[in-house]
């Protein structure tokens, strides 16, 4: 069976963002990072604050890091060094979801349950020394209200999590209590900073010249140094939870995804341009194609990688026929490829606006400044055409200027920024 011409260049019209929507896109997420400085309540934009600014690069001190934003759960226990320098002494990961055998992410699952496992795992860290006094940075990837740096209370959960007892509460109360539960009294959570937040501090650790950080992952979000220029305020950096931006034009089968997803109406611009959720709408897409509307093949931003990636047609087919069964013509496995290819550039082009949008915000009256955006997650490292689309769309955006922006990879910024949090909360 050929795929139908006509539905083909449809769905593919249905993710492209033009030229002039990108600048609308941009336009309308400084508008409302502008509109969320005055009051969030009038923005997308939650701009939650982080009781944290940008570190000097010279914090020291052996700390432990705790990073939990996916299903992999990892603890660190890293020494900072100063001058930019730091060196991991133990590192300590485990899923918190294996199927078949445990789920501490899902609704049959309990805040202590997922609380227990996590402090388990803390003390793998310590390995089992319950006398050295350790303070602990926590990147929690998720939502949260602070009201200071140790204060962080889950707003909602993203990522389709769904452990029940966790929204509305003190994240660190619940790690703390169940710290306490394993006799780990010398490890004190002092600092909760979002992994966006975590990958600024880090880059900023050992490099000037960033003030934006962001993650390109399983979800998506973007914070930045808030300078506060005309107040008294310190500069302090913002989770804008960017994910949450609602600006715009979903499409069909973004629609469609969202009604199915754990938290419908949330997270729209996340739910189009993340790796949780690319495989999806690829799938979804593709049933259309093979008159199978509305089945799900399971297909994972992995499976789009290596779809852009296969060497010939062929190996295209066999990607596509170990999910849906069906054996694609030459042409249809290039459609395939095509397909995939304009969901990825679509999100490099939605995640480049809103960077965008916050570098016009930065500096409104003059040209953008020189400065490194930093990056993390796996969709930015290792997604085929996700880099050179960023870069592509910020010179749509910015012209020349655009030569005075790079992005840069801070690979495993969670871990260390954690620590860098740590060590700042002694100030
Ligand atoms: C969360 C953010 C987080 C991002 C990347 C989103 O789902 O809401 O807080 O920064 O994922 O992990």
């Amino acid at each position: 069976m050929a795929f139908d011409k006509k539905l083909f260049a449809d769905i593919c019209q249905e993710f492209t963002v033009t030229g002039e929507q990108l600048h609308e896109i941009a336009a309308n997420f400084r508008y409302d990072l502008r509109k969320g400085l005055e009051d969030s309540a009038q923005s997308s934009l939650r701009m939650l604050k982080s009781y944290v600014g940008l570190p000097t690069g010279d914090e020291k001190g052996e700390y432990l890091a705790l990073d939990f934003g996916g299903t992999n759960v990892r603890v660190l226990r890293i020494r900072l060094e100063g001058a930019g320098k730091f060196e991991v002494l133990k590192k300590v990961a485990k899923p918190l979801r294996v199927e078949g055998i445990y789920d501490f992410v899902g609704e049959g699952s309990t805040a202590e349950q997922m609380f227990d496992f996590i402090a388990e795992l803390v003390d793998e860290a310590i390995e089992g020394d319950h006398t050295t006094h350790y303070l602990l940075g926590h990147t929690f990837s998720f939502p949260s209200e602070q009201t200071n740096l140790y204060n962080a209370k889950l707003i909602i959960w993203t990522k389709e999590f769904a452990t029940a007892g966790v929204e509305g509460e003190v994240v660190n109360d619940l790690l703390k209590a169940a710290l306490h539960r394993q006799g780990i009294d010398n490890v004190e959570p002092t600092a909760v900073i979002n992994d966006t937040v975590a990958v600024l501090l880090a880059a900023a650790y050992k490099q000037p010249d960033t003030y934006i950080g962001s993650i390109y992952a399983t979800g998506h979000n973007t914070c930045y140094l808030e300078p506060y220029a005309d107040s008294a305020d310190a500069p302090m950096i913002l989770n804008l939870e960017s994910g949450g931006f609602m600006k715009l034009a979903p499409n069909r089968f973004d629609v469609a995804f969202d009604e199915q997803s754990e938290k419908p109406g949330e997270q729209r611009l996340e739910k189009m341009v993340s790796g949780r959720y690319m495989g999806e709408l690829f799938g979804m897409a593709l049933a259309e194609l093979l008159g199978e509307q509305g089945k799900k093949y399971g297909f994972t931003s992995i499976d789009m990688s290596n779809i852009v990636l296969a060497e010939d047609a062929a190996g295209v087919s066999k990607i596509v026929a170990a999910k849906t069964g069906h054996e694609l013509a030459t042409e249809d496995a290039e459609s395939v490829r095509e397909l995939v290819s304009k969901i990825i550039v679509r999100s490099a082009r939605l995640v480049t606006a809103s960077f965008v949008g916050i570098i016009w915000q930065l500096d409104s009256e003059t040209k953008p400044r020189k400065q490194h955006i930093a990056v993390d997650g796996s969709v930015y490292e290792k997604m085929p055409l996700a880099k050179e689309n960023i870069m592509r769309a910020l010179s749509e955006l910015l012209g020349e200027e655009a030569a005075n922006i790079d992005t840069v990879l801070e690979n495993g910024g969670s871990g260390l920024g954690a620590a860098i949090a740590a060590a700042m909360s002694q100030r």
